[in-house]
């Protein structure tokens, strides 16, 4: 199969076209390689890769020959408020908008990456898809405004599109804003950690190789115009991983304790009975497992001259 991939130098884009390209299939990258944080990692996690530089809010994605898109390109980060939304309406809005059109056209699958965050401090736990999404960040309302624009475009368009809303994904290349890579690198650096709220908020952590798995099962088996939550392995506190870390690390975090930031939710914890009736599809990866594997990864780029 030949594949698009949205934001293939990112996080997950880039473990998701390596995973591809390792089971035969093609993969066109395209990313704009924003500054939102340094864009040499962005380089370094598209080496070996096929990376066109493309800005999806304002130039046209090349659908010819293709037989499906997984979009992932983004704003992420749910700490969105001020001036920056108008990045997360332009990054998610605007060009899912133009890649939803394209696809409807082209007839092709779209695979969206949608987020936990469209929950906000969700009516239930664990959530099921069909909760009411009450996001609590500007990021959040950017995601859902991308869930409904794909239905839009389904409706009035035929358009063949999955949505997947990922849970805290962790693991080799985390963005450098989130949470664990900022904890192993503080540990791997002898650096501070400066922790939002008492510790105590817990996340549905998805191993990224998991995720990628179900992103893949999603192309190949997803029901069309479905929705399926990607996470519901291990729950865990921000304290439980810092204890951890600090565990497979043989070292003592230093840790700053701030004030909880606005637009993090309290609580994720994914219901996972749908993608695992409809995908065959669940998180394999314990949270032991998966940060011992950041710890290896991230230290030793520290260790390296
Ligand atoms: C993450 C991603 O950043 C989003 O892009 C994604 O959409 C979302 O997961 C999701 O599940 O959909 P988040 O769960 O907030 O968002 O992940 P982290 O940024 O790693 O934060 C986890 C927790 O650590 C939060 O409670 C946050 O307040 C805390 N944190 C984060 C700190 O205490 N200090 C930091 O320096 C960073």
């Amino acid at each position: 199969m030949r594949y698009v991939v949205t934001g293939a130098a990112g996080f997950i884009g880039s473990h998701l076209s390596e995973t591809l390209i390792a089971r035969g299939h093609d993969v066109a990258g395209v990313d704009c390689f924003t500054d939102y944080y340094d864009p040499a990692l962005k380089e370094a996690n598209a080496e070996g890769l096929d990376v066109a530089r493309l800005d999806l809010a304002q130039e046209d994605l090349d659908l010819s020959g293709v037989d499906g898109v997984f979009h992932l390109a983004g704003q992420p980060g749910v700490r969105s408020f001020g001036d920056v939304f108008e990045e997360y309406v332009r990054r998610n809005l605007l060009a899912s908008r133009r890649v939803f059109e394209a696809a409807a056209a082209a007839g092709v699958r779209v695979v969206f990456a949608s987020s936990s965050s469209i929950y906000g401090d969700a009516e239930s736990y664990p959530t099921s898809e069909d909760a009411e999404p009450r996001p609590i960040s500007p990021y959040g309302i950017t995601k859902l405004g991308c869930e409904q624009l794909a239905y839009a475009y389904a409706h009035g368009f035929g358009l063949d599109v999955v949505v997947l809303r990922y849970f805290t994904f962790y693991g080799p290349r985390q963005r450098p804003d989130m949470a664990v890579a900022r904890i192993v690198d503080a540990l791997a650096r002898g650096a501070s950690f400066e922790l939002y709220g008492d510790g105590l908020q817990s996340r549905s952590f998805t191993y990224v190789a998991d995720g990628v798995e179900a992103t893949i099962a999603a192309m190949q088996r997803g029901a069309t115009g479905g929705v399926y939550n990607v996470g519901g392995g291990e729950e865990a506190t921000m304290r439980d991983v810092i204890a951890t870390l600090e565990r497979v690390s043989g070292r003592t975090l230093d840790l700053v304790e701030r004030p909880a930031a606005a637009g993090d939710v309290r609580r994720t914890s994914a219901d996972a009975t749908r993608v695992e009736r409809d995908l065959g599809w669940l998180a394999t990866t314990s949270l032991d497992d998966g940060l011992q594997a950041q710890w290896d990864w991230a230290s030793a780029r520290v260790a390296a001259p």
